[in-house]
């Protein structure tokens, strides 16, 4: 019922949201009523503009309600604790969607919640984030299985869950990060016994260039995600070789595509010519974002 990771599809489940989604974006219009009277909680500690504003579209053109609940609105800025909260929210509303500062805070919410949360973004995840990116490489390739996707950057949230979506479709993944920067183990472990299943290939090297060779996609995320700000100096000198740039992308296929869940930080983790460039998806894959919140609200609430 709950969306915290990637963990919590099953393999058929994730490829279903995926195909399921090429009708909702082609056929919005058959959709429209589909959350008349259900009211979506929208419970952000950390800013964001895609996650927030695609999940509330998508609710609006589905003919449902998202109510903005923030710290600063609620008890929980006067220490209700967060338990408390997701009780007494169940009985009003009939989905969280949630950006948290610690992934502990959604847990507690979904445990104590008796509606569906929904994972807008925590430090160590990013599902909605990587689902509807399998959909933009999806409807570029028309197949996952045997695509290869390099990440460049630092082992994030959005990696981690990159990790664990591209071992469930087959998907290979090479992830290039500066050494103490890599995943963490167990997002590495449990892509790598996901894959003995479906035949991904995951690997996770240091060498921008070596992970960029033939890449059918080349995918980046900010240096410095929400709440690390404190690091940004450090991170700044660690990544310095590890820019999504010309020289980088001359490493990739012909016809690589460029990816980036943005915000972007033009001139650090992606130089403005590879951004702007014709190979560069950027504006498709936020605009995924949408379609796949509708595919995402639809099955939570089923
Ligand atoms: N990619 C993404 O989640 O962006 P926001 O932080 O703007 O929601
Ligand atoms: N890794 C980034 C993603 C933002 C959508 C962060 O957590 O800030």
């Amino acid at each position: 019922m709950h969306l915290l990771s990637m963990n919590d599809l099953s393999i058929p489940g994730l490829k279903s949201l995926i195909l399921e989604t090429e009708d909702i974006k082609k056929r919005p219009g058959k959709y429209l009523d589909r959350l008349k009277g259900k009211v979506m909680l929208m419970l952000f500690e950390k800013p964001s503009t895609r996650t927030r504003i695609s999940f509330e579209t998508a609710i609006l053109q589905l003919g449902g309600n998202a109510i903005d609940l923030n710290e600063n609105v609620t008890q929980l800025g006067r220490g209700e604790t967060i338990g408390d909260s997701a009780r007494v929210l169940s009985r009003y509303a009939d989905c969280i969607i949630a950006r948290v500062r610690k992934h502990e805070t959604i847990r507690e919410l979904a445990q104590n919640a008796t509606i569906p949360v929904i994972n807008g973004l925590s430090d160590i995840e990013h599902p909605c984030q990587i689902i509807s990116d399998l959909y933009t490489i999806y409807e570029i390739k028309e197949k996952l299985d045997g695509v290869r996707l390099t990440y460049i950057g630092d082992g994030n949230n959005v990696c981690n869950s990159l990790l664990l979506g591209c071992a469930m479709t087959g998907v290979n993944l090479t992830v290039a990060s500066p050494k103490g920067y890599s995943p963490a183990d167990v997002f590495v472990r449990k892509a790598e016994e996901i894959s003995k299943e479906t035949g991904s290939e995951i690997r996770i090297i240091n060498d921008p260039g070596e992970a960029a060779k033939d890449a059918d996609f080349l995918y980046t995320d900010v240096w410095v995600s929400m709440g690390r700000e404190s690091e940004e100096a450090d991170r700044l000198n660690a990544f310095s070789r590890y820019q999504l740039n010309k020289e980088i992308v001359e490493f990739a296929d012909e016809d690589c595509k460029i990816m980036h869940c943005l915000p972007a930080h033009r001139g650090l983790e992606i130089t403005n010519d590879v951004i702007d460039s014709e190979k560069s998806i950027v504006w498709d894959q936020a605009e995924n974002r949408l379609h796949m919140q509708k595919t995402i609200l639809l099955r939570s609430l089923k």
